[in-house]
């Protein structure tokens, strides 16, 4: 396919009203942008290397909103329609909507300058679908409920224990956002945390939390014969990103009075891969405090093991798909103990997700992996029920 154009001195690039067929990037040489007024010509702009033109059609599937011409020969790098609008599309709904909505001023604009400001005689056509612009408007509605949650106390911290598998008692805890809003009741995780994160609300969120299981798990300490010795919180890409990540850190270890020793940071592969060299910084940092750091969902993602290797982290959580295969599916079982030997080899801890039956735990426990966690040993409980758990609890082997 061709993906580069020449054009001659004074040529037509495209006329204004054609169909758009792609968009344009100015490699050499540049182009004029240009509309007409009655027989004036008006020059709209002048694009250089580097600079794009053309996109407007392409977006909007509209005609041409002006005409283009090679001032001096040049050459324009050709983006396809598909190149352009798979983005766009994969694109937040709010954003989406943001362009739309830009694009239309802008051809209402350009249509009165060159109408003598005459008023549009039909209205532009819709450009937003009704289906995108709902999802848009329950984006908005969704982000803004999330702020009054956190506003008015509407989120609590439930905890689910990590089993020492060797042992047979709690060793830690992982605290896990939910969400109690007063007419939907209990609204899942995987509907608001992907919201937080796009919204960037995640990041006040993740610091309330982290307070919140500092606190709770001196409460936890208190209540078990086998005071267990970590909390493990949930981070996202957009935390780590926050420029104070690691100034809110230290002022929340200092303020409840937490030893940097007992905080587990929860990180995803999918956060890992996508800025790997500020994860590997921030990552460092945390460790020369003396926070342990876990790699969640270990398996799932496509983060190459050199690069794990390279990382400061202590402990890997083997994500619950393999866990819940490995009983009647012997590659499962081999996935499973080919990463045993792996966390051995880096020296690191491991947790198995998911854990449902005792035939799992005992295989795990075989194995030697080091924690259980799942439905087996507890579900996610609230603080006081999670004390309950711990002051009755028994040895599960
Ligand atoms: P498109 O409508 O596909 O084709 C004409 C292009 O001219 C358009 O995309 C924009 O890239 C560009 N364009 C339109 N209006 C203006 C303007 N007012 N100023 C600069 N460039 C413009
Ligand atoms: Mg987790």
């Amino acid at each position: 396919m061709e993906y580069r154009r020449r054009f001659r001195a004074g040529e037509t690039v495209f006329a204004q009203g054609d169909a758009g067929q792609c968009a344009y990037v100015v490699e050499e040489g540049s182009v004029d942008i240009f509309t007409r007024a009655g027989d004036r010509e008006i020059l709209l702009a002048t694009r250089q290397p580097g600079e794009l033109f053309g996109e407007m059609a392409i977006i909007d599937d509209q005609p041409r909103s002006a005409g283009a011409r090679a001032v001096t020969d040049c050459t324009l790098l050709m983006i396809t329609r598909d190149q352009l609008n798979q983005r766009i599309e994969r694109t937040d709904p709010i954003l989406r909507m943001c362009i739309q909505v830009v694009l239309r001023h802008l051809r209402d604009t350009l249509h009165r300058l060159t109408n003598d400001g005459a008023r549009l005689d039909a209205g532009p056509p819709e450009q937003l679908s009704r289906e995108a612009r709902e999802e848009a408007l329950d984006a908005i509605r969704l982000e803004q409920e999330l702020q009054g949650a956190l506003d008015q106390d509407q989120l609590v911290l439930w905890y689910q224990p990590l089993v020492d598998l060797q042992k047979g008692h709690v060793a830690g805890f992982e605290a896990l956002m939910r969400w109690r809003h007063p007419e939907r009741g209990l609204v899942p995780p995987f509907t608001f945390i992907p919201a937080a994160e796009r919204s960037g609300l995640i990041v006040p969120m993740t610091r309330w939390a982290f307070r919140r299981a500092c606190l709770d798990l001196k409460d936890f300490q208190d209540a078990a014969t086998h005071p267990p010795t970590f909390m493990s919180v949930n981070f996202s890409g957009k935390d780590f990103m926050s420029p104070d990540f690691l100034d809110a850190i230290d002022e929340t270890l200092a303020e409840t009075g937490t030893a940097p020793q007992v905080v587990k940071l929860e990180i995803t592969e999918t956060l890992l891969m996508h800025s790997p060299e500020t994860a590997r910084q921030v990552l460092g940092a945390c460790r020369d405090r003396g926070t342990s750091i876990a790699i969640d969902d270990f398996g799932t993602g496509y983060s190459s093991l050199s690069y794990l290797q390279s990382l400061p982290a202590d402990t890997l959580k083997i994500d619950q798909s393999f866990i819940r295969a490995m009983l009647n599916d012997d590659s499962s079982r081999s996935l499973v103990r080919s990463i045993v030997g792996l966390a051995k080899g880096l020296d690191m801890k491991l947790v198995a997700e998911g854990v449902e039956g005792m035939p799992e735990a005992q295989a795990l426990r075989a194995l030697g992996v080091d924690y259980g966690q799942g439905y087996l040993f507890a579900k996610p409980l609230p603080r006081a029920d999670m004390i309950e758990v711990l002051r009755g609890w028994q040895d599960p082997f």
